[in-house]
Formats: C-alpha cells, structure tokens, sequence
C-alpha cells in the first residue's frame, strides 16, 4: 500500500503501518511538547492524546490488526479491555472492514464503553467482582466469544506486537524528535507495552551513539509491577488510577531496558493531572498525572535532565473523577 501523508510534525519517520485510510493515517506522528509548568525543555511531553481514540492504544490496534486481517482470514476480532485498547480496537477494526466483539469488567468508565459502541462493536459488559479464572470474568468471555466465532483475539497482555509495535513506531518518533537532548525516558506500566518497546528502541539508539538514557517505569502505590522488577513481596493490587499497574509482571513487561521503577500514590496522580489542566491547559489522565509528577521529581533531581514523558491519554475520559463533572 502506499501513503502520501505528510508527517503532522517535522521529525517523524514514516508510519511502519502505512495505509490509504484517510482516518486510520491520523494516528502516530504525535507532538513532543514542552510541559509549561518547569524551564522549558527541560520536560518533554509526548502527546499520545493526539491519536483519534486519545491514547497510544490506537498504535497497538491498528499495528495488531492490520497484520491481523491482511490475509482475509479472520472476519471478527476480540479483545478483553476495560479501558482504552477496547475503544482503539473498535475504532481500527470499524475502518479495516471487521466485526469487533469487546469483553469489559461492568466497571468500566461510560466514556470508555462510549468509544466502543461509537464505532459499532458488541459490547459484553461482565461482572468486575469476580476472580480471574471465573467463567464469568471478562477475560475468559473474551477467550470463549473468540474460540466460539474463530475470531482473531488481540490478548495485549501476552502479544509480543504490543510491545513490538511501540518498538516499530513510537520509539522512533521519539528518539527523532528528542533524541539529541533526551537524558530519561519516563512513562507508566500497565502492560508496559509502550514504555517497554519505546525504551527498547530508544536504548539501543543511544548506545549505537555513545550515550546513555535511563528508563524509569511508574507503577501505582499497591501494585506489583515494581515488586516484580525488584524481586520483592507483592502487595495487595488496588489502585484508582485507570491503566496503571498490574497484580503481576506479564510477557509484555520487557524489564531488561528498564533501568528503575517508582511507585506513585493514586492522589498525587490525580492532583498532578489536575494542575495539568487547570493551571497550564494540558489536559492529561492520571496515569499521565503519575508519570508526569515523576518526571518532575527528576528535574528537581537532576538540574541537567531532559526528560521525556509519555503522556498515555487524555483527561477527557475522566471528567468525572478528576473535576466531578
Ligand atoms: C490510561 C492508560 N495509561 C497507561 C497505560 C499503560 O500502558 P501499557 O499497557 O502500554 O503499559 C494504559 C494501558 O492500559 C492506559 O490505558
């Protein structure tokens, strides 16, 4: 397929998913702005909020898929989600042609089950109070709606191309936007599909120049990404923060180009995406909030960091528990 897009910023390589799609090539190629609230330049805010579906997810879907659905085998596809991959993967399945069947625990946020139905997919809403493992969970409805219509099943917690695709595409937009004056790479972990592939990417970059960028993953406070990457007790998983953490670490967790994990209280996450907005007009989620609040720390820190952080979607979606709307 060819593409004549022109990158919506200077710097970006070209998509690695190339496509015709006029609303499919929306997606990467998004900024790298200063944050306004430190010296300018010295944090650096990748702005995934600028995908269609207004996270990174959008770059998972449409690499996944369109791999996927290439060779006419699959029809329908899958996915388990309770967040924004669901709504990134109706989205590219509604523009490439497929029916889309989306499992979700019934907690999931309006606004998130709002992008799923908007692009036409069915939409199972499973009970969220019980185990994983139970029939009932929306991991095993998913598993047993893709057995049942031989559907293609994305499973971003095992997929290698979660991960892959950010390697692919996201690593390099940042590296050739920030790569030249970047000392951090800071990002949150749920998967750890973005931050992992990125940092790949961005790692071997610096190496093959002679330089070095240190990858610090976010985990929330009572989480078990960072238990597992220090080896330590894992803690009961609660967490009000959406995307942010896991109860344990998963494939998709490439932890040998991760150099440091912090853990951030859900409160400090939300406050820090509050005064995104309100006091310099960036509107951010709280997992961006708790990757944000440390790349400030790191520029406190460190006087001579330049440090990017991925900012994974927008505030948008959480109206409602950010600024009680
Ligand atoms: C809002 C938000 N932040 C962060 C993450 C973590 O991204 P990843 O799964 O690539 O680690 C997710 C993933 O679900 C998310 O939806």
């Amino acid at each position: 397929m060819s593409t004549d897009a022109a990158p919506r910023t200077n710097s970006a390589p070209a998509s690695p998913f190339p496509t015709d799609d006029p609303v499919l090539r929306l997606i990467g190629d998004t900024p790298l702005i200063s944050y306004p609230g430190t010296d300018r330049g010295r944090v650096l805010c990748k702005l995934e909020t600028e995908n269609p579906t207004r996270s990174m997810k959008d770059r998972i879907a449409m690499g996944i898929l369109s791999e996927a659905l290439a060779d006419g085998e699959y029809d329908t596809v899958v996915e388990a989600s309770s967040g924004n991959t669901a709504g990134a993967v109706a989205f590219v399945a509604n523009r490439l042609g497929a029916d889309c069947k989306l499992a979700c625990p019934d907690s999931t946020s309006r606004q998130k089950i709002g992008y799923m139905k908007a692009f036409g997919a069915e939409v199972h809403e499973c009970p969220s109070d019980v185990e994983s493992g139970h029939p009932d969970h929306y991991r095993s409805v998913a598993q047993r709606l893709a057995e049942e219509e031989g559907a293609f099943l994305v499973d971003q917690y095992h997929n290698q191309s979660n991960p892959g695709v950010h390697y692919q595409w996201t690593g390099p937009e940042i590296w050739g936007q920030g790569g030249d004056r970047m000392t951090h790479l800071v990002g949150a972990m749920g998967t750890g599909g973005i931050l992992s592939g990125s940092a790949r990417y961005v790692q071997e970059q610096a190496a093959a120049a002679g330089r070095d960028v240190t990858v610090i993953g976010v985990d929330a406070k009572q989480s078990n990404i960072s238990t597992a990457f220090y080896g330590k007790e894992p803690v009961p998983y609660d967490t009000e923060v959406e995307g942010l953490g896991k109860g344990g670490d998963l494939p998709t967790m490439w932890f040998d180009y991760i150099d440091e994990m912090r853990d951030v209280a859900d409160e400090r996450a939300f406050t820090q995406a509050r005064t995104s907005a309100q006091e310099h007009g960036l509107l951010i989620g709280p997992s961006a909030g708790a990757a944000l609040s440390v790349a400030l720390d790191i520029s406190e820190e460190q006087p001579d960091a330049t440090v990017v952080t991925i900012i994974c979607d927008g505030g948008e979606q959480y109206f409602d528990t950010l600024f009680g709307v």
